[in-house]
């Protein structure tokens, strides 16, 4: 009974609308308006109105098929776990720390034994990058990072943080190349460098936590 006298009243309002029209002498038709009406009313969709396209999981991994490094980073994330090395110890292992300068052979310090006396010596004034080289080997870790603490004659003179990133478990060695920093330079500056580095995550476990020397001298060794 309701539904019929909204009905009829609804013919009602379409009749004046029509009759308005009439009168302004408008050649337009308001299909807006009209729609509007019969959507609020309930009886109707609004014609044209079309439903999302659905899109199944099949179709999502087939989206990207052809990009080979988003593949690789999904394999990487989600599976083979089975066949990824493990070597025992820590989730994370740090192998390794690389001193890349242009044109000259890495300076490495293997981080995998003993770590009781890790030193380089640099020639001053060299732009240089570190390259921390890990393993994952079971779970997925966030938020790595790279810390420095920089002393000299056991005083703080610097120190960095940089975010190394996400990874998921692999057999092959990750690694994080630092942005570029000069060595110190000049006859103040020469001498020794006492770093303490650390290897940590967001949920604060320390995979590694090391002390090693840098020397700066006039030349390189
Ligand atoms: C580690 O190296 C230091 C010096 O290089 C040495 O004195 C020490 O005995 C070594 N420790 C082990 C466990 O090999």
């Amino acid at each position: 009974m309701l539904r019929h006298i909204r009905k009829v009243k609804h013919t009602i309002y379409l009749i004046l609308l029509c009759a308005k029209l009439v009168m302004a002498e408008e050649d337009t038709v308001p299909v807006e308006e009209l729609q509007k009406l019969e959507v609020e009313d309930g009886d109707e969709l609004t014609p044209g109105y079309k439903a999302p396209a659905k899109v199944d999981l099949q179709t999502i991994q087939d989206l990207d098929a052809d990009d080979e490094s988003l593949q690789k980073y999904k394999k990487e994330l989600l599976g083979g776990k089975q066949d990824i090395l493990d070597e025992g110890g820590n989730n994370v292992l740090v192998k390794a720390l690389r001193i890349i300068v242009e044109g000259r052979e890495d300076l490495v310090i293997d981080l995998t034994g003993n770590l009781s006396d890790l030193k380089v010596t640099m020639k001053e004034g060299v732009k240089y990058r570190l390259k921390i080289v890990f393993r994952v080997q079971r779970e997925i870790v966030s938020g790595l990072r790279f810390l420095s603490q920089v002393k000299r004659k056991g005083i703080k003179v610097d120190s960095s943080n940089h975010m190394v990133g996400s990874y998921g478990p692999k057999t092959e060695e990750h690694s994080f190349l630092a942005p570029m920093e000069d060595a110190p330079s000049g006859m103040i500056a020469r001498g020794v460098y006492n770093i303490h580095s650390k290897f940590t995550d967001d949920d604060k476990n320390i995979y590694l936590e090391w002390d090693w020397a840098m020397t700066i001298a006039k030349n390189w060794k």
